[in-house]
């Protein structure tokens, strides 16, 4: 089997390019080798490469940033992912999508199910849900993994900033009023592994159906409650800090340009009940992410 992994060097991107190399070949691609912003090449690109399976952790990933860049953010998370489909289509091939549940405004009152209506609150979620529609109307077979919070021991996430926030400041305030479950990097990249190697086997006995699948840890907290935990199982791992307290603050108290949804809970019955898989809860791998920081 022959993998094309695009955006091999973001939190998600690096993971797979580690944990896919058992399934098959995988030509992990970068910005320069794979750009989102070319669409004619990256077009040229796939038809080169001619794989069975696409798995895109590329993605224009900027939430604030969108809100003046909308051009930008759909070029690269809306058309790009198009051309992507259309040649997925054209090889026959599987494409696996990741998406956000930003496709969502956060007004229910409970975890999202796949099916729920969508209702962006910011431009990258509009161009992450017209993405997802590209793909679903491209007739290619598909699987779209929304995930949510993503943390990683690599690039810039939460995790990071508040290990150098808590060394640096006495005291911090952090938004109690969105909630949602941080999800580690490399258990989406598993995870992944997991539901291509299971794809392909319904694929060969055409059994495959195509579909939105959420993917992230069990549990939840708000950002003041996962900077709580992150503080707490660090100073267990004997990281120094100076920070004694952590205010929570309402969203209000934080403007950012782009909105967030309240609610970010994605239930994840649905990827359990076909693929025979069980989130583990996000403290698991928050502590196991930190000892690989340390
Ligand atoms: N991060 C989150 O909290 C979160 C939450 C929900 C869903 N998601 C989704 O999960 C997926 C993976 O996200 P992530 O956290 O791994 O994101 P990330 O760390 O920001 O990685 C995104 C990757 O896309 C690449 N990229 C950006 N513009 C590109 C372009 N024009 N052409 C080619 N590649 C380009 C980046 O390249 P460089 O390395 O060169 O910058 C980077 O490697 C995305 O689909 C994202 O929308 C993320």
């Amino acid at each position: 089997m022959k993998i094309l992994l695009t955006g091999c060097n973001g939190q998600v991107g690096w993971e797979l390019a580690r944990t896919l190399l058992p399934l098959g070949e995988v030509i992990a691609l970068n910005r320069e080798q794979a750009d989102f912003s070319n669409l004619e090449k990256l077009r040229a690109t796939v038809q080169t490469i001619q794989p069975d399976v696409i798995v895109n952790a590329a993605a224009y990933t900027a939430v604030d940033k969108a809100e003046t860049e909308r051009e930008l953010a759909f070029l690269i998370n809306t058309q790009a992912v198009e051309v992507l489909a259309q040649e997925a289509k054209k090889l026959n091939a599987l494409l696996i999508h990741y998406s956000t549940d930003y496709v969502f405004d956060g007004t229910k009152d409970a975890p999202y199910y796949e099916n729920d209506a969508t209702n962006p609150l910011n431009i990258y979620g509009e161009s992450k849900l017209a993405g997802e529609q590209a793909i679903q109307t491209s007739g290619a077979d598909y699987l779209i993994l929304r995930t949510t919070w993503v943390f990683a021991s690599r690039g810039q996430n939460f995790v990071k900033s508040i290990l150098r926030l808590a060394a640096e400041r006495e005291e911090l305030n952090i938004v109690a009023d969105q909630i949602g479950a941080p999800t580690w990097a490399r258990l989406i990249a598993e995870t992944t592994a997991h539901i291509l190697k299971h794809a392909q086997q319904e694929r060969v006995t055409k059994t495959f159906a195509s579909g939105i699948y959420n993917l992230t840890s069990s549990g939840e907290t708000s950002w003041h409650g996962f900077a709580e935990k992150i503080v707490e199982l660090a100073r267990l791992q004997n990281y120094e800090f100076k920070n004694r307290v952590i205010n929570p603050i309402p969203t209000s108290a934080y403007p950012l340009p782009a909105k967030r949804p309240a609610n970010s809970r994605l239930s994840t019955e649905r990827l359990t009940q076909r693929f025979g898989l069980i989130m583990p809860t996000w403290e698991d791998t928050l502590k196991l992410c930190l000892e690989e920081l340390k």
